[in-house]
């Protein structure tokens, strides 16, 4: 009892707590000194829970590390301040070391917890990203303009959570937040600690692409943007092609699309050559990349139609998973191809029943010219078959039926492989952005192809019924590879809190997991040779 009483009276004369939940700090000066301060730096190190000892600090090994040098100090305030530190909580203390005038302790959650099977994701690493991420927005909310950070045991998945959690679009604000650069705590995991930083500076390139308004990001600010990303690299070959060059490729259906607006097409073409040889099949990529989705003819309703500045975010994914690729310097070939345009309503946009010739010949039936998605898709696809591919995978934002079923919570799948498919269900369990098997089946292909005017009509006959398996039917038509997978990213566009590491906005979802197949697939192709 009167040591319990000891504990509360002392716990509140040290502890004061700051604006994010359950922290504590001792001795906090204004927050402004340190970034003044000669080589001020903040610290985030993680703190597992217990399940034995109700009070026992379960450090990692940095952060036991870090309590023998302040003299079992740590410990000792932790124990003081309370209850162990719960998931995602935080606590602060300032003053403990001269090196670190500032020190975050977030809870890490369960030890080694692993692959949760009903989640589908590796936990641990979960759980890392996550209080990463949230330790090192604390340490920028105190303006520290550095900040290292604890491995917790998986530098890859700390540092992801540390540059994803800290990303944020403030290109147009005159007022930004201060930067601060995470950099890893001790020596011991600096190569995973950079492929972390490249795989979430990769995502982070798909978010900055997607948030971005509409007007500063056109099809060709798009295009060029991803070429100088590339230029530095002697293994990439970018083709920005014009409309002239889609014409005479007979893209009839994306043109359909693209001559509604003012701003000309862009078809954009990365050529990534990793593999040992540059003759070996190649992984194609294919994103849709309409700039802004008015809806066409067909308009969407005002309210929320912002938002369709991100529609684009399949060729975002796909050609900021090529420019990761090239960074980590991959072992495969990828092709990279993103038809790019806006679909806007004009006196030369597509009307409603308008039928349109696609590249291998099929003629399509715009019923509603708000499904333009699937028209870009169809000639890129057909063009992806040049290239003798052996997996052709496409990422599009293509329906608001893909959010009804899935929301944010994975992106959805549809595929003729399930080679593919394993290799991509795979992926996603390391980087955490899900993805979930939907059907192909015959049933939806029916409903496509009973059209009267034309082979196909880009919308399902019972139109809302089962959207997102249409649309991926009619996609099915265009495709003749063995290995094909549609994404339909239009669920994971966006987050407002579901993820905890990434900040509201554009989300760049399923980069990291697409960047995670190319190199398992790589790998793959080593081990089968
Ligand atoms: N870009 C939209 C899909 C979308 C909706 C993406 C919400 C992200 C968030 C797509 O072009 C579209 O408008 N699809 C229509 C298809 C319908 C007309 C058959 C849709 O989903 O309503
Ligand atoms: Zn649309
Ligand atoms: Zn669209």
């Amino acid at each position: 009892m009167l040591l319990a009483w000891v504990r509360g009276v002392a716990a509140r004369r040290l502890c004061r707590d700051v604006p994010l939940a359950c922290s504590c700090s001792a001795q906090r000066p204004s927050p402004r000194g340190y970034s003044r301060g000669a080589g001020g730096k903040g610290l985030v190190l993680g703190i597992y829970s217990s399940e034995k000892d109700e009070d026992a600090a379960m450090f990692t090994s940095a952060g036991d590390a870090f309590d023998r040098l302040v003299s079992g100090k740590l410990r000792e305030l932790l124990s003081l301040c309370g209850p162990p530190l719960k998931k995602g909580k935080t606590r602060v203390f300032h003053g403990l070391h001269q090196d670190f005038p500032s020190v975050v302790v977030v809870g890490l959650g369960k030890k080694d917890a692993g692959v949760n099977d009903h989640e589908n994701w590796n936990e641990d690493k979960e759980n890392i990203r996550a209080a990463v991420a949230v330790g090192c927005r604390q340490i920028q909310d105190l303006e520290i303009p550095f900040v290292e950070v604890d491995p917790c045991g998986d530098a890859q998945a700390a540092a992801e959570g540390a540059v994803l959690g800290l990303h944020e679009y403030n290109e147009l604000k005159q007022k930004k937040k201060p930067v601060i650069t995470p950099q890893l705590h001790g020596s011991a995991e600096r190569e995973a600690w950079q492929k972390g930083v490249i795989y979430a500076e990769g995502q982070n390139l798909a978010r900055y692409l997607m948030e971005a308004p509409a007007n500063y990001i056109t099809p060709i600010k798009f295009a060029e943007h991803i070429e100088q990303k590339l230029r530095n690299f002697s293994t990439v070959k970018v083709h920005i092609r014009p409309e002239s060059w889609i014409a005479t490729q007979q893209m009839g259906a994306f043109l359909s699309v693209a001559k509604g607006s003012a701003e000309p097409p862009v078809f954009l073409e990365m050529n990534y050559s990793g593999g040992a040889n540059t003759n070996d099949s190649p992984l194609v990529f294919v994103g849709k990349g309409v700039t802004f989705d008015s809806g066409g003819i067909s308009l969407k309703p005002s309210s929320g139609m912002d938002a369709m500045r991100a529609d684009m975010g399949g060729a975002a994914t796909v050609c900021s998973a090529i420019v990761t690729a090239a960074a980590l310097n991959l072992p495969l070939n990828i092709i990279g191809l993103a038809p790019l345009c806006e679909n806007m309503p004009s006196g030369k946009a597509n009307k409603p029943g308008d039928v349109v010739r696609a590249k291998n010949g099929k003629t399509i039936q715009v019923d509603n010219t708000d499904a333009e998605g699937r028209l870009l898709l169809a000639d890129a696809l057909c063009y992806a078959h040049n290239f003798n591919p052996r997996a052709i995978v496409n990422a599009a934002t293509l329906t608001g039926a893909m959010d009804v079923a899935l929301g944010s919570a994975a992106t959805g799948v549809f595929t003729n492989s399930s080679w593919l498919w394993s290799h991509l269900y795979e992926a996603s369990i390391v980087t955490g952005d899900r993805v979930w098997r939907m059907p192909l089946f015959e049933h939806y292909t029916k409903q496509v192809t009973d059209c009267p005017l034309a082979d196909l009509s880009n919308i399902g006959k019972y139109s809302r019924a089962g959207g997102a398996c249409t649309a991926a039917a009619f996609l099915k038509e265009f495709v003749t590879a063995l290995h094909w997978a549609h994404l339909d990213i239009a669920g994971v566009m966006s987050n407002k809190d579901e993820v905890p590491y990434l900040r509201k906005g554009m989300a760049g979802r399923p980069t990291r997991t697409l960047v995670e197949f190319a190199a398992r697939l790589s790998q793959d192709s080593r081990n089968n040779k």
